[in-house]
Protein backbone atom coordinates (compact mmCIF):
# COMPACT_ATOMS: atom_id res chain seq x y z
CA UNK A 1 0.00 0.00 0.00
CA UNK A 2 1.67 3.23 -0.40
CA UNK A 3 0.37 6.49 1.85
CA UNK A 4 -0.08 9.33 0.07
CA UNK A 5 -1.16 11.97 2.77
CA UNK A 6 -0.24 12.56 6.29
CA UNK A 7 -2.70 14.92 8.36
CA UNK A 8 -1.86 15.90 11.85
CA UNK A 9 -4.12 18.00 13.97
CA UNK A 10 -2.30 21.07 16.16
CA UNK A 11 -2.46 19.55 19.91
CA UNK A 12 -2.14 21.39 23.21
CA UNK A 13 -1.81 19.01 25.64
CA UNK A 14 -0.77 20.71 28.43
CA UNK A 15 -4.32 22.78 28.20
CA UNK A 16 -6.70 20.49 30.50
CA UNK A 17 -8.17 17.41 29.13
CA UNK A 18 -9.33 18.86 25.79
CA UNK A 19 -12.50 16.95 26.21
CA UNK A 20 -14.33 18.57 23.19
CA UNK A 21 -11.36 18.09 20.90
CA UNK A 22 -13.22 14.34 19.97
CA UNK A 23 -16.27 14.48 22.08
CA UNK A 24 -19.17 12.60 20.58
CA UNK A 25 -22.61 15.37 20.97
CA UNK A 26 -25.38 13.87 20.33
CA UNK A 27 -28.31 16.41 19.70
CA UNK A 28 -31.46 16.47 21.42
CA UNK A 29 -34.46 18.23 19.69
CA UNK A 30 -35.83 18.35 22.70
CA UNK A 31 -39.44 19.06 21.36
CA UNK A 32 -39.38 15.38 19.70
CA UNK A 33 -37.10 13.24 22.36
CA UNK A 34 -39.27 12.27 24.97
CA UNK A 35 -42.81 13.64 27.01
CA UNK A 36 -42.91 13.35 30.41
CA UNK A 37 -46.24 14.59 30.95
CA UNK A 38 -48.43 12.90 28.28
CA UNK A 39 -49.13 16.30 26.20
CA UNK A 40 -47.42 14.89 23.23
CA UNK A 41 -44.82 17.38 23.34
CA UNK A 42 -41.10 16.22 24.36
CA UNK A 43 -39.69 18.32 28.15
CA UNK A 44 -36.51 18.29 30.30
CA UNK A 45 -37.68 15.89 32.35
CA UNK A 46 -38.47 13.49 29.60
CA UNK A 47 -34.62 13.95 28.56
CA UNK A 48 -34.14 13.57 31.89
CA UNK A 49 -35.80 9.80 32.02
CA UNK A 50 -33.77 8.85 29.15
CA UNK A 51 -30.17 9.84 30.06
CA UNK A 52 -29.38 6.50 31.36
CA UNK A 53 -30.13 5.50 27.27
CA UNK A 54 -27.86 7.95 26.11
CA UNK A 55 -25.04 7.11 28.76
CA UNK A 56 -25.36 3.82 27.35
CA UNK A 57 -25.58 4.93 23.89
CA UNK A 58 -21.61 6.16 24.44
CA UNK A 59 -21.96 9.78 23.73
CA UNK A 60 -20.11 12.73 26.01
CA UNK A 61 -22.09 15.25 25.59
CA UNK A 62 -25.83 16.37 24.74
CA UNK A 63 -26.81 20.06 22.73
CA UNK A 64 -30.23 20.28 23.50
CA UNK A 65 -31.69 22.64 21.38
CA UNK A 66 -33.79 25.77 22.76
CA UNK A 67 -36.33 24.94 25.61
CA UNK A 68 -36.62 28.94 26.80
CA UNK A 69 -39.66 30.56 27.27
CA UNK A 70 -40.60 31.19 23.13
CA UNK A 71 -44.06 31.76 20.96
CA UNK A 72 -42.72 28.80 19.15
CA UNK A 73 -43.13 30.91 16.04
CA UNK A 74 -39.43 28.64 14.99
CA UNK A 75 -40.23 26.27 17.78
CA UNK A 76 -38.34 27.69 20.12
CA UNK A 77 -35.39 29.66 17.95
CA UNK A 78 -37.75 32.93 18.62
CA UNK A 79 -36.67 33.22 22.22
CA UNK A 80 -39.16 35.28 24.79
CA UNK A 81 -36.76 35.18 27.92
CA UNK A 82 -33.32 33.80 27.90
CA UNK A 83 -33.31 33.11 31.57
CA UNK A 84 -36.08 30.59 32.03
CA UNK A 85 -37.73 27.46 30.66
CA UNK A 86 -40.40 27.56 28.37
CA UNK A 87 -43.77 25.84 30.38
CA UNK A 88 -44.26 23.43 27.65
CA UNK A 89 -40.76 21.96 28.24
CA UNK A 90 -40.42 22.34 32.37
CA UNK A 91 -39.14 24.81 34.69
CA UNK A 92 -35.77 25.65 35.35
CA UNK A 93 -35.88 23.55 38.64
CA UNK A 94 -35.73 20.71 35.61
CA UNK A 95 -33.09 22.19 33.63
CA UNK A 96 -31.11 22.35 36.48
CA UNK A 97 -32.08 19.02 37.49
CA UNK A 98 -31.07 17.61 34.31
CA UNK A 99 -27.78 19.31 34.36
CA UNK A 100 -26.92 17.70 37.69
CA UNK A 101 -28.39 14.55 36.55
CA UNK A 102 -26.36 14.20 33.03
CA UNK A 103 -23.32 15.31 35.13
CA UNK A 104 -23.93 12.37 37.32
CA UNK A 105 -24.30 9.89 33.93
CA UNK A 106 -20.72 11.37 32.94
CA UNK A 107 -22.74 13.53 29.89
CA UNK A 108 -21.48 17.42 29.10
CA UNK A 109 -24.58 19.51 28.51
CA UNK A 110 -24.57 22.24 25.64
CA UNK A 111 -27.39 24.24 25.54
CA UNK A 112 -28.67 26.79 22.59
CA UNK A 113 -28.41 30.10 22.61
CA UNK A 114 -29.70 32.32 19.80
CA UNK A 115 -28.32 35.86 19.79
CA UNK A 116 -29.07 37.30 15.96
CA UNK A 117 -32.41 37.39 16.89
CA UNK A 118 -35.04 37.39 19.51
CA UNK A 119 -38.71 36.50 20.14
CA UNK A 120 -41.50 39.35 18.73
CA UNK A 121 -42.97 39.08 21.67
CA UNK A 122 -39.31 39.32 23.59
CA UNK A 123 -39.93 42.54 26.27
CA UNK A 124 -37.29 44.39 23.89
CA UNK A 125 -38.86 44.10 20.94
CA UNK A 126 -42.22 44.95 22.48
CA UNK A 127 -40.70 47.91 23.93
CA UNK A 128 -39.41 49.23 20.52
CA UNK A 129 -42.71 48.70 18.52
CA UNK A 130 -43.86 51.27 21.42
CA UNK A 131 -41.55 53.62 21.07
CA UNK A 132 -41.43 55.80 18.49
CA UNK A 133 -38.41 55.89 15.37
CA UNK A 134 -34.94 57.04 16.67
CA UNK A 135 -35.87 55.79 20.02
CA UNK A 136 -32.95 53.70 22.44
CA UNK A 137 -35.50 51.03 22.48
CA UNK A 138 -35.84 50.87 18.80
CA UNK A 139 -31.68 50.76 18.72
CA UNK A 140 -31.63 47.12 20.19
CA UNK A 141 -32.84 46.30 16.69
CA UNK A 142 -32.44 47.36 13.31
CA UNK A 143 -34.99 49.61 12.42
CA UNK A 144 -35.05 51.87 9.06
CA UNK A 145 -36.89 53.81 6.81
CA UNK A 146 -38.38 52.33 3.94
CA UNK A 147 -37.22 53.40 0.39
CA UNK A 148 -39.20 54.72 -2.55
CA UNK A 149 -42.38 57.42 -1.78
CA UNK A 150 -43.57 57.28 1.37
CA UNK A 151 -40.75 54.87 2.58
CA UNK A 152 -43.00 51.98 1.33
CA UNK A 153 -40.51 49.94 0.07
CA UNK A 154 -38.09 47.73 2.00
CA UNK A 155 -34.74 49.71 2.88
CA UNK A 156 -32.71 47.14 0.98
CA UNK A 157 -33.11 44.41 -0.83
CA UNK A 158 -32.25 41.50 1.42
CA UNK A 159 -34.23 37.98 1.36
CA UNK A 160 -35.29 36.30 4.76
CA UNK A 161 -33.82 32.79 4.85
CA UNK A 162 -37.28 31.72 5.40
CA UNK A 163 -38.89 32.85 1.92
CA UNK A 164 -40.02 36.66 1.35
CA UNK A 165 -38.11 40.22 1.91
CA UNK A 166 -36.12 40.29 5.37
CA UNK A 167 -38.15 43.40 6.39
CA UNK A 168 -41.53 43.94 7.75
CA UNK A 169 -42.82 47.72 8.43
CA UNK A 170 -45.06 48.91 11.64
CA UNK A 171 -48.06 50.67 11.24
CA UNK A 172 -45.95 53.91 11.95
CA UNK A 173 -43.91 53.30 8.66
CA UNK A 174 -40.81 52.37 9.39
CA UNK A 175 -39.18 48.91 8.69
CA UNK A 176 -37.70 45.94 10.37
CA UNK A 177 -34.97 43.17 10.04
CA UNK A 178 -35.64 39.74 10.50
CA UNK A 179 -33.28 37.11 8.40
CA UNK A 180 -35.56 34.67 9.74
CA UNK A 181 -39.21 34.72 9.86
CA UNK A 182 -40.96 38.32 11.22
CA UNK A 183 -41.59 37.35 14.61
CA UNK A 184 -37.66 37.09 14.46
CA UNK A 185 -36.48 40.53 14.56
CA UNK A 186 -32.51 40.74 14.03
CA UNK A 187 -30.46 42.43 17.33
CA UNK A 188 -28.16 44.94 16.19
CA UNK A 189 -25.05 43.73 18.11
CA UNK A 190 -23.07 47.25 17.45
CA UNK A 191 -25.10 48.40 20.59
CA UNK A 192 -23.20 47.47 23.34
CA UNK A 193 -26.47 46.85 25.44
CA UNK A 194 -26.91 43.91 23.42
CA UNK A 195 -23.38 42.54 23.59
CA UNK A 196 -24.04 43.04 27.42
CA UNK A 197 -27.51 41.48 27.44
CA UNK A 198 -25.55 38.18 25.90
CA UNK A 199 -22.57 38.31 27.97
CA UNK A 200 -24.96 38.16 31.22
CA UNK A 201 -27.71 35.62 29.62
CA UNK A 202 -24.47 33.30 29.02
CA UNK A 203 -22.96 33.94 32.50
CA UNK A 204 -26.71 32.78 33.73
CA UNK A 205 -26.36 29.49 31.92
CA UNK A 206 -22.34 28.64 33.09
CA UNK A 207 -23.55 29.61 36.64
CA UNK A 208 -25.88 27.01 36.42
CA UNK A 209 -23.53 24.49 35.09
CA UNK A 210 -23.58 23.97 31.61
CA UNK A 211 -20.54 23.18 29.72
CA UNK A 212 -21.10 24.82 26.66
CA UNK A 213 -23.34 26.36 23.87
CA UNK A 214 -24.09 25.77 20.26
CA UNK A 215 -24.65 29.09 18.67
CA UNK A 216 -27.48 29.54 16.72
CA UNK A 217 -26.98 31.69 13.21
CA UNK A 218 -23.35 32.43 14.47
CA UNK A 219 -22.38 33.92 11.22
CA UNK A 220 -24.90 36.25 11.19
CA UNK A 221 -24.77 38.84 14.04
CA UNK A 222 -22.54 41.55 11.99
CA UNK A 223 -24.41 42.97 9.09
CA UNK A 224 -21.82 45.04 6.61
CA UNK A 225 -22.30 48.84 7.01
CA UNK A 226 -24.85 50.73 5.44
CA UNK A 227 -26.54 47.83 5.20
CA UNK A 228 -25.60 47.38 1.31
CA UNK A 229 -27.68 45.73 -1.40
CA UNK A 230 -26.96 41.88 -2.57
CA UNK A 231 -28.20 42.78 -6.08
CA UNK A 232 -28.97 39.39 -6.64
CA UNK A 233 -32.78 37.67 -5.99
CA UNK A 234 -33.17 34.41 -4.57
CA UNK A 235 -30.39 34.93 -2.29
CA UNK A 236 -31.44 31.87 -0.13
CA UNK A 237 -29.37 29.91 -3.17
CA UNK A 238 -26.26 31.54 -2.12
CA UNK A 239 -26.24 30.90 1.37
CA UNK A 240 -23.23 28.89 2.45
CA UNK A 241 -21.63 29.65 -0.94
CA UNK A 242 -21.44 33.15 -1.61
CA UNK A 243 -20.45 36.16 0.77
CA UNK A 244 -23.58 37.81 1.56
CA UNK A 245 -23.70 41.44 3.83
CA UNK A 246 -25.64 39.74 5.95
CA UNK A 247 -23.47 36.73 6.72
CA UNK A 248 -20.40 36.11 7.72
CA UNK A 249 -18.99 39.69 8.10
CA UNK A 250 -15.58 39.50 9.19
CA UNK A 251 -17.30 41.82 12.16
CA UNK A 252 -18.66 38.88 13.47
CA UNK A 253 -15.48 37.80 14.59
CA UNK A 254 -15.17 40.12 17.59
CA UNK A 255 -18.19 39.07 19.43
CA UNK A 256 -17.07 35.55 19.39
CA UNK A 257 -13.67 36.68 21.11
CA UNK A 258 -15.20 38.47 23.77
CA UNK A 259 -17.21 35.37 23.96
CA UNK A 260 -14.28 33.25 24.30
CA UNK A 261 -12.79 34.99 26.92
CA UNK A 262 -15.75 34.59 29.14
CA UNK A 263 -16.12 31.08 28.54
CA UNK A 264 -12.36 30.87 29.27
CA UNK A 265 -12.94 32.75 32.48
CA UNK A 266 -15.03 29.77 33.87
CA UNK A 267 -13.17 26.50 35.18
CA UNK A 268 -13.84 23.21 33.49
CA UNK A 269 -13.11 23.68 29.67
CA UNK A 270 -16.61 25.03 28.90
CA UNK A 271 -16.56 25.28 25.04
CA UNK A 272 -18.83 26.91 21.55
CA UNK A 273 -19.47 25.03 18.83
CA UNK A 274 -20.33 27.72 15.94
CA UNK A 275 -23.84 26.78 13.62
CA UNK A 276 -22.13 28.76 10.73
CA UNK A 277 -22.61 28.95 6.95
CA UNK A 278 -19.83 30.29 5.30
CA UNK A 279 -18.86 29.54 1.34
CA UNK A 280 -15.74 28.04 2.22
CA UNK A 281 -13.85 25.20 4.54
CA UNK A 282 -11.15 28.35 5.23
CA UNK A 283 -13.37 30.91 5.85
CA UNK A 284 -15.41 28.63 8.45
CA UNK A 285 -12.19 27.49 10.72
CA UNK A 286 -11.93 31.65 11.07
CA UNK A 287 -14.81 31.15 13.65
CA UNK A 288 -11.59 28.19 15.43
CA UNK A 289 -9.48 30.37 15.49
CA UNK A 290 -7.33 30.00 18.98
CA UNK A 291 -9.19 33.02 20.34
CA UNK A 292 -12.63 32.00 18.74
CA UNK A 293 -14.94 29.35 19.38
CA UNK A 294 -14.07 25.58 20.09
CA UNK A 295 -15.82 24.30 17.20
CA UNK A 296 -18.01 25.26 13.57
CA UNK A 297 -20.44 22.42 12.26
CA UNK A 298 -19.22 21.03 9.35
CA UNK A 299 -21.72 21.38 6.57
CA UNK A 300 -19.71 20.84 3.78
CA UNK A 301 -19.27 17.39 5.09
CA UNK A 302 -23.00 16.90 5.72
CA UNK A 303 -23.90 18.23 2.08
CA UNK A 304 -21.45 16.29 0.28
CA UNK A 305 -22.98 13.49 -1.64
CA UNK A 306 -22.30 9.71 -1.02
CA UNK A 307 -19.26 9.04 -3.27
CA UNK A 308 -15.66 8.89 -2.40
CA UNK A 309 -13.91 11.59 -4.43
CA UNK A 310 -16.18 14.25 -2.97
CA UNK A 311 -16.10 13.24 0.17
CA UNK A 312 -12.28 12.59 0.26
CA UNK A 313 -12.00 16.14 -1.05
CA UNK A 314 -14.07 17.41 1.98
CA UNK A 315 -12.94 15.14 4.51
CA UNK A 316 -9.12 16.44 3.58
CA UNK A 317 -9.88 20.03 3.37
CA UNK A 318 -11.76 20.18 6.63
CA UNK A 319 -9.06 18.36 8.30
CA UNK A 320 -6.33 20.75 7.16
CA UNK A 321 -8.54 23.80 7.39
CA UNK A 322 -9.30 22.97 11.29
CA UNK A 323 -5.39 22.22 11.95
CA UNK A 324 -4.32 25.54 10.18
CA UNK A 325 -6.28 27.12 13.43
CA UNK A 326 -5.34 24.56 15.64
CA UNK A 327 -9.04 23.65 15.96
CA UNK A 328 -10.66 20.02 15.75
CA UNK A 329 -12.42 18.93 12.86
CA UNK A 330 -16.42 18.29 13.34
CA UNK A 331 -18.68 15.70 11.43
CA UNK A 332 -21.82 15.90 11.23
CA UNK A 333 -24.53 13.73 9.14
CA UNK A 334 -27.64 15.28 10.02
CA UNK A 335 -29.62 17.58 12.28
CA UNK A 336 -32.90 19.52 12.73
CA UNK A 337 -32.61 21.38 10.01
CA UNK A 338 -31.86 19.15 6.98
CA UNK A 339 -33.43 16.00 5.48
CA UNK A 340 -32.53 12.72 7.34
CA UNK A 341 -29.86 11.42 5.73
CA UNK A 342 -31.04 7.45 5.17
CA UNK A 343 -33.26 9.28 3.09
CA UNK A 344 -30.93 11.88 1.44
CA UNK A 345 -28.46 8.71 0.47
CA UNK A 346 -31.32 6.94 -1.30
CA UNK A 347 -33.23 5.91 0.87
CA UNK A 348 -35.42 2.58 1.53
CA UNK A 349 -32.28 -0.19 1.94
CA UNK A 350 -29.88 1.64 0.20
CA UNK A 351 -30.23 4.82 2.28
CA UNK A 352 -29.96 2.11 5.53
CA UNK A 353 -27.07 0.11 3.69
CA UNK A 354 -24.96 3.59 3.30
CA UNK A 355 -25.72 5.03 6.50
CA UNK A 356 -24.67 1.97 8.23
CA UNK A 357 -21.54 3.14 6.43
CA UNK A 358 -21.65 6.52 7.12
CA UNK A 359 -21.66 5.87 10.63
CA UNK A 360 -18.43 4.05 10.28
CA UNK A 361 -16.59 6.73 8.39
CA UNK A 362 -17.60 9.27 10.27
CA UNK A 363 -16.61 8.15 13.64
CA UNK A 364 -13.20 7.08 12.21
CA UNK A 365 -12.80 10.22 11.29
CA UNK A 366 -10.02 12.87 13.24
CA UNK A 367 -11.82 15.09 15.43
CA UNK A 368 -15.56 15.22 17.01
CA UNK A 369 -18.89 14.19 15.83
CA UNK A 370 -22.54 15.10 16.02
CA UNK A 371 -25.15 12.83 16.18
CA UNK A 372 -28.71 13.54 15.63
CA UNK A 373 -31.05 12.09 17.63
CA UNK A 374 -32.90 9.15 15.92
CA UNK A 375 -29.91 8.48 13.56
CA UNK A 376 -28.67 5.68 15.81
CA UNK A 377 -31.95 4.46 14.89
CA UNK A 378 -32.02 4.41 11.42
CA UNK A 379 -34.77 6.80 11.19
CA UNK A 380 -35.70 7.76 7.78
CA UNK A 381 -36.89 11.48 6.63
CA UNK A 382 -40.90 11.26 7.13
CA UNK A 383 -41.77 12.91 3.58
CA UNK A 384 -45.68 11.82 3.71
CA UNK A 385 -46.55 13.93 6.47
CA UNK A 386 -50.19 14.72 6.47
CA UNK A 387 -50.55 18.80 5.21
CA UNK A 388 -52.41 19.60 9.04
CA UNK A 389 -49.55 18.95 10.85
CA UNK A 390 -46.68 20.49 8.83
CA UNK A 391 -46.16 23.26 10.97
CA UNK A 392 -42.65 25.08 9.81
CA UNK A 393 -42.26 28.44 9.45
CA UNK A 394 -39.64 27.82 6.59
CA UNK A 395 -42.34 25.26 4.42
CA UNK A 396 -44.93 28.09 5.42
CA UNK A 397 -43.11 31.22 4.05
CA UNK A 398 -42.33 29.00 0.73
CA UNK A 399 -39.04 28.49 1.40
CA UNK A 400 -38.35 24.43 0.88
CA UNK A 401 -40.43 21.23 1.86
CA UNK A 402 -40.32 22.32 5.00
CA UNK A 403 -38.20 20.77 7.90
CA UNK A 404 -41.34 18.99 10.07
CA UNK A 405 -40.21 15.53 8.31
CA UNK A 406 -36.55 15.30 10.12
CA UNK A 407 -38.38 16.21 13.69
CA UNK A 408 -41.17 13.45 13.52
CA UNK A 409 -40.39 12.54 17.58
CA UNK A 410 -38.16 9.48 18.75
CA UNK A 411 -39.83 6.08 18.83
CA UNK A 412 -39.18 3.87 22.05
CA UNK A 413 -40.60 0.99 22.70
CA UNK A 414 -44.13 -0.34 22.61
CA UNK A 415 -46.48 -1.66 18.86
CA UNK A 416 -48.46 1.30 18.42
CA UNK A 417 -47.47 5.23 18.26
CA UNK A 418 -46.61 7.02 19.83
CA UNK A 419 -44.42 4.52 20.33
CA UNK A 420 -43.30 5.16 24.20
CA UNK A 421 -42.47 8.96 23.51
CA UNK A 422 -45.24 9.89 25.97
CA UNK A 423 -47.75 8.83 28.16
CA UNK A 424 -50.52 10.94 26.14
CA UNK A 425 -52.37 9.33 23.48
CA UNK A 426 -50.47 11.13 20.52
CA UNK A 427 -47.12 13.03 19.66
CA UNK A 428 -47.22 16.28 18.08
CA UNK A 429 -46.20 15.00 14.99
CA UNK A 430 -47.32 11.38 14.14
CA UNK A 431 -45.03 9.12 14.45
CA UNK A 432 -45.45 6.55 11.30
CA UNK A 433 -46.95 3.19 12.22
CA UNK A 434 -43.94 1.66 10.10
CA UNK A 435 -41.45 2.92 13.17
CA UNK A 436 -42.65 -0.32 15.30
CA UNK A 437 -39.46 -1.79 14.18
CA UNK A 438 -37.15 1.09 15.20
CA UNK A 439 -38.03 1.15 18.28
CA UNK A 440 -35.17 1.57 20.87
CA UNK A 441 -36.94 -1.67 22.72
CA UNK A 442 -36.90 -3.59 18.84
CA UNK A 443 -33.49 -2.30 17.85
CA UNK A 444 -32.07 -3.36 21.63
CA UNK A 445 -32.82 -6.71 21.08
CA UNK A 446 -31.68 -7.27 17.60
CA UNK A 447 -27.80 -7.52 17.39
CA UNK A 448 -27.90 -6.14 13.61
CA UNK A 449 -29.70 -3.32 14.01
CA UNK A 450 -28.29 0.19 14.09
CA UNK A 451 -28.78 0.92 17.32
CA UNK A 452 -26.40 -2.17 18.33
CA UNK A 453 -24.04 -0.94 15.40
CA UNK A 454 -23.41 2.76 17.25
CA UNK A 455 -23.10 1.68 20.49
CA UNK A 456 -20.24 -0.77 19.46
CA UNK A 457 -18.43 1.74 17.29
CA UNK A 458 -18.91 4.00 19.90
CA UNK A 459 -17.34 1.76 22.57
CA UNK A 460 -14.64 0.74 20.26
CA UNK A 461 -14.52 4.93 19.66
CA UNK A 462 -13.48 5.47 23.00
CA UNK A 463 -11.42 1.91 23.83
CA UNK A 464 -9.23 2.12 20.69
CA UNK A 465 -6.47 4.68 20.79
CA UNK A 466 -6.10 5.45 17.35
CA UNK A 467 -9.93 6.69 17.14
CA UNK A 468 -10.55 10.39 18.37
CA UNK A 469 -8.30 13.42 18.02
CA UNK A 470 -5.58 12.57 15.68
CA UNK A 471 -4.00 12.35 12.28
CA UNK A 472 -5.02 10.11 9.08
CA UNK A 473 -3.11 8.61 6.44
CA UNK A 474 -4.83 7.75 3.38
CA UNK A 475 -4.56 4.48 1.27
CA UNK A 476 -4.08 4.20 -1.99
CA UNK A 477 -7.81 2.73 -3.25
CA UNK A 478 -9.57 2.09 -5.85
CA UNK A 479 -12.12 4.21 -7.82
CA UNK A 480 -15.73 4.93 -5.25
CA UNK A 481 -13.45 3.78 -2.01
CA UNK A 482 -12.13 5.11 0.61
CA UNK A 483 -9.28 3.70 2.81
CA UNK A 484 -7.83 5.02 5.85
CA UNK A 485 -5.33 4.96 8.85
CA UNK A 486 -5.62 5.83 11.94
CA UNK A 487 -2.63 5.18 14.18
CA UNK A 488 -2.03 6.10 17.97
CA UNK A 489 -0.39 4.31 20.90
CA UNK A 490 1.63 1.70 18.88
CA UNK A 491 -1.90 0.37 17.42
CA UNK A 492 -3.34 1.32 14.18
CA UNK A 493 -7.18 0.89 12.83
CA UNK A 494 -8.09 1.02 9.38
CA UNK A 495 -11.49 2.19 8.35
CA UNK A 496 -12.24 1.30 4.49
CA UNK A 497 -15.46 2.63 2.59
CA UNK A 498 -17.02 1.18 -0.51
CA UNK A 499 -19.41 4.09 -2.10
CA UNK A 500 -19.33 2.54 -5.22
CA UNK A 501 -21.68 0.09 -7.33
CA UNK A 502 -19.25 -3.29 -7.01
CA UNK A 503 -17.39 -5.32 -4.64
CA UNK A 504 -14.04 -4.37 -4.59
CA UNK A 505 -11.12 -6.06 -3.23
CA UNK A 506 -8.29 -3.97 -1.51
CA UNK A 507 -4.98 -5.54 0.30
CA UNK A 508 -5.63 -5.53 4.54
CA UNK A 509 -4.07 -7.34 6.87
CA UNK A 510 -5.35 -7.55 10.39
CA UNK A 511 -8.25 -8.36 12.56
CA UNK A 512 -12.12 -7.07 11.89
CA UNK A 513 -13.75 -4.97 14.32
CA UNK A 514 -16.68 -4.05 13.30
CA UNK A 515 -18.38 -4.07 10.18
CA UNK A 516 -21.33 -2.12 8.57
CA UNK A 517 -22.25 -5.15 6.34
CA UNK A 518 -21.02 -8.39 5.05
CA UNK A 519 -16.92 -8.36 4.52
CA UNK A 520 -14.15 -10.86 4.05
CA UNK A 521 -11.10 -10.03 5.78
CA UNK A 522 -8.21 -12.86 5.14
CA UNK A 523 -5.42 -13.76 2.89
CA UNK A 524 -4.32 -10.52 2.79
CA UNK A 525 -7.37 -9.14 0.89
CA UNK A 526 -10.32 -7.53 1.98
CA UNK A 527 -13.13 -8.15 0.23
CA UNK A 528 -15.83 -5.21 0.24
CA UNK A 529 -19.00 -4.74 -1.12
CA UNK A 530 -21.00 -1.65 -2.08
CA UNK A 531 -22.19 0.72 0.32
CA UNK A 532 -20.10 -1.20 2.87
CA UNK A 533 -17.28 0.19 5.53
CA UNK A 534 -15.11 -1.75 7.69
CA UNK A 535 -12.96 -1.33 10.97
CA UNK A 536 -10.25 -3.18 11.78
CA UNK A 537 -6.72 -3.56 13.64
CA UNK A 538 -3.98 -3.21 11.12
CA UNK A 539 -1.43 -5.75 10.40
CA UNK A 540 1.00 -4.14 8.60
CA UNK A 541 2.77 -7.17 6.53
C1 LIG B 1 -30.76 27.89 12.93
C2 LIG B 1 -31.58 26.78 13.54
C3 LIG B 1 -32.88 26.71 12.82
C4 LIG B 1 -33.60 28.03 12.99
C5 LIG B 1 -32.72 29.20 12.55
C6 LIG B 1 -33.25 30.51 13.02
O1 LIG B 1 -30.43 27.65 11.62
O2 LIG B 1 -30.87 25.57 13.50
O3 LIG B 1 -33.69 25.66 13.27
O4 LIG B 1 -34.77 28.05 12.23
O5 LIG B 1 -31.43 29.10 13.08
O6 LIG B 1 -33.01 30.69 14.39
Amino acid sequence: MTQDTLLVHASHPEEGTRWWRDAVIYQVYVRSFADSDGDGVGDLPGVRSRLPYLAGLGVDALWLTPFYVSPMADFGYDVADYRDVDPLFGTLADARGLIADAHAHGLRIIVDVVPNHTSDRHAWFRAAVAAPAGSPERARYIFRDGRGPDGAEPPNDWESVFGGPAWTRLPDGQWYLHLFAPEQPDLDWENPEVRAEFADILTFWLDLGVDGFRVDVAHGMAKAPGLPDVGHPNQVEMLGTAVLPYFDQDAVHDIHREWRRLLDSYGGERIAVAEAWAPTPQRLAHYTRPDELHQAFNFHYLTAPWDAAPLREVIEESIRTAAEVGAPATWVLSNHDVKRHVTRYGGGETGLRRARAAALLTLALPGSSYVYQGEELGLPEVLDLPEEFQQDPQRLRGEGAGRDGCRVPLPWEGEEPPFGFGAGPASWLPIPTGWRDLTVAAQSADPGSMLALYREALRLRREHPALGDGGLRWESAPPGTLVFVRESGGRRLGCAVNTGGGTVRLPARGTPLLASGPVRLEGGHLDLPPDTALWWDVEEG
